[in-house]
């Protein structure tokens, strides 16, 4: 693959890239009973620092735990192999992707004595949304496949499996040209991006949706919650229509790797006035700001690596 570095770690030591290999009979392979996540490593003036680093390693840990899934690594443990593989690969950012995944034992649906495997891996990951995404906003639509209900797949826990619904999303929205996939959820109103939050602005107002709108509750999305109110913003944690999207003056997708794009177009129907909003444009400038160590006020959420 693209970006793909010297290192990644591996039940607990590190690598070589091409080392990283698991048998074709791994539990995981065959019913997706893995669990993953996606963190961000950006350069700052005190060199490479990892964003949120502990919070996604306890979400990890939720994850794993919702599916009755043994830990053989502490949250703790698994920050410091993050620490090491970075330093090891000498890298100043990246993108990376921590799974813990059942192995090679049986194939029985119950994973019973199939051991957990956890890899690492850190690697350049370009604009998620692509190149100008973040500047001109995207182009998304309406997915024909609705986001899965809570009550047949725990939502809050990231599992490999249950991203077979938003590879269908994705699918479906690229090839008919757009850039992204939003599905309702089974009410009809609005879960998420196929791999992102979503947020609306409405009279400098922000909205935004949660749990029970059957969503990954994102780290970048309470990230951007906390952010708006300490500048000022009335944040409402409700219910999110297709109407009020259609009519919002702004709406912008965040995660991880999507970062905070601005959505330009639903289905062709401009959003605003079909470019990035003058909201969005300044929650991003205060976000890139906050996850390039340029504000002191929320340095605790960064993990440097060279301290
Ligand atoms: C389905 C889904 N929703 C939301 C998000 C955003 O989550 P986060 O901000 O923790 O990256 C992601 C990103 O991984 C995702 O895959």
């Amino acid at each position: 693959m693209s970006g793909e570095t010297k290192y990644l770690w591996m039940d607990g030591e590190l690598k070589l890239w091409n080392e990283g290999t698991i048998h074709v009979m791994s539990h995981a392979l065959h019913y997706g009973s893995a669990f993953f996540e996606g963190i961000k490593c950006y350069h700052t003036d005190r060199g490479p620092a990892v964003f949120r680093l502990k919070d996604h390693m306890k979400r990890l840990h939720e994850s794993t735990s919702i599916y009755k899934m043994p830990m053989p690594f502490t949250v703790d443990e698994l920050q410091q192999a993050v620490i090491s593989l970075i330093k090891a690969n000498e890298l100043q950012s990246c993108y990376i992707r921590p799974i813990a995944f059942y192995g090679y034992d049986t194939l029985g649906v119950h994973p019973k004595k199939c051991p957990t495997q956890v890899a690492i891996a850190t690697f350049d990951w370009g604009a998620y949304l692509g190149e100008g995404a973040l500047e001109n906003g995207v182009r998304i639509t309406i997915s024909p496949w609705r986001k899965f209900h809570s009550s047949s797949l725990p939502t809050v826990a990231k599992a490999a499996g249950q991203y077979l619904n938003s590879i269908l999303a994705a699918q479906d929205a690229q090839s008919k040209g757009f850039d992204e996939g939003l599905l309702l959820n089974q009410d009809g109103n609005i879960a998420e991006g196929a791999g992102q939050n979503l947020f609306i602005v409405k009279n400098d107002e922000i909205y935004t949706n949660a749990e029970d709108s059957c969503i990954l509750m994102g780290i970048t999305r309470e990230t951007i919650i906390k952010l708006l109110s300490d500048l000022g913003f009335a944040v409402h944690i409700g219910k999110l229509s297709i109407g009020q999207l259609f009519n919002a003056d702004e709406a912008f997708f965040t995660g991880t790797a999507s970062e905070v794009t601005p959505i330009r177009e639903v289905d062709e129907r401009k959003i605003g006035n079909g470019m990035r909003g003058s909201v969005t444009k300044s929650i991003q400038k205060t976000y890139f700001e906050v996850i390039k160590g340029e504000n002191a006020k929320y340095d605790s959420w960064l993990t440097y690596i060279n301290k």
